[in-house]
């Protein structure tokens, strides 16, 4: 039996792998590190708050003698590390708790790691999770691999990046045994209503016009949150100690095609009579400062490595996504609410 500790387990990934794990994994025990930030819900852990297996802890991850307790109480073997401020809109508004959270929250871990694995002869390993934004912005052509240099746009992805720095120096520094992945844009059930996919759902469904920044022709790389799992799985368990893989979907879509995509699947799963084509809502708005125009990434490293790649079809997991948010979005009253934008 192992313990590991999951930071950020109420959010959309980190639920997703905690269910994930528990459910592939029956020797482990989690514990689960959120803060229960806006971001958070407690929905989200619904398969498992009460699993036996699970221990849910309500603390933030910057408070050291917290996370300190919590590898020696539980004898954590593995670290697997999602909590972080997400929404670059909100970096670009307010970037201090970007930097709080996700540069001193991972240094806070890194050294509780450091601590407790010293010189202990049980196992360890420290996944950081990160994001392909680290490495900046693409044109039309070309792929982002591990070997790009880091060239963060906004706080956000820089205070990804400088959290990916720490972690490597704690590797070359004291040995660590680190791992770290960076992905491209997840999608799937229990995201936060402010983010890409989620608010065209929403507003679309709201009879509201729906946020398209700029021309609509930035692209991004959707990674279905299940895949996305399954090579965490991998590089958690398999990849050496220091190795850095990137996780991309090969999936490609401008965010104008992605939205006309949803609207088209939302006219078929809930046509409106009022409303008519949800497509007539879709609005462009001022673009984001610093927008990236485009992410892909190669998985050449972690498919060759570690035998990863995408399984889900983009139309199999879009279905998923729409089925889970209709409801939800239902279900929680939330079309009439104005949650931030895009
Ligand atoms: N969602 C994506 O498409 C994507 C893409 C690339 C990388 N990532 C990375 O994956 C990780 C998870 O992303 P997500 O989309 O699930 O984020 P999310 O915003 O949905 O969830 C983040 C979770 O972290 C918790 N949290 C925030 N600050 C905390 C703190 N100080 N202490 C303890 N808990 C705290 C929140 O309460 C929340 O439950 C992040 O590190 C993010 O940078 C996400």
């Amino acid at each position: 039996m192992k313990n590991l500790l999951i930071t950020g387990g109420a959010g959309f990934i980190g639920s997703n792998a905690i269910d994930y794990f528990l459910t592939q994994h029956q020797n482990y025990t989690i514990i689960n590190l959120d803060k229960l930030s806006y971001a958070a819900s407690i929905d989200n852990m619904d398969s498992f708050l009460h699993h036996p297996r699970h221990i849910f802890v309500k603390g933030d991850i910057t408070d050291s003698a917290l996370v300190e307790k919590l590898f020696i109480e539980y004898e954590i073997e593995g670290v697997i590390h999602f909590a972080a401020e997400s929404h670059v809109d909100n970096s670009i508004n307010q970037p201090d708790i970007f930097i709080k959270t996700n540069v001193l929250g991972t240094f806070t871990l890194l050294e509780a790691a450091r601590k407790y694995w010293t010189g202990s002869k049980k196992e360890s390993r420290f996944h950081h999770i990160s994001t392909d934004e680290v490495y900046g912005s693409l044109g039309e052509e070309g792929f982002f691999t591990e070997e790009t240099p880091y060239a963060p746009n906004s706080p956000y992805s820089a205070s990804k990046a400088s959290s990916d720095h720490l972690v490597r120096s704690y590797h070359k520094t004291y040995g660590l045994n680190t791992v770290i992945t960076n992905c491209s844009n997840n999608y799937g059930p229990h995201q936060h209503a402010e983010k890409l996919i989620p608010t065209i759902i929403r507003k679309a469904l709201a009879g509201q016009s729906i946020p398209i920044y700029g021309n609509g022709k930035n692209v991004r790389d959707w990674l279905f949150v299940t895949d996305h799992c399954q090579a965490i799985d991998k590089v958690f368990h398999l990849a050496s100690a220091g190795a850095h893989f990137n996780v991309g979907g090969n999936n490609e879509l401008s965010n104008i095609d992605l939205a006309l995509l949803i609207c088209a699947k939302l006219n078929e799963l809930c046509p409106s009579t009022s409303k008519g084509d949800y497509s007539a809502l879709i609005n462009y708005v001022t673009d984001r400062p610093g927008h990236d125009f485009r992410y892909a990434v190669s998985i050449n490293k972690i498919e060759l490595a570690l035998g990863w790649k995408p399984e889900t079809a983009f139309a199999t997991g879009l279905m998923q996504t729409l089925t889970y948010y209709i409801h939800h979005f239902k279900q929680h009253n939330m079309l009439a609410e104005t949650i931030g934008e895009v």
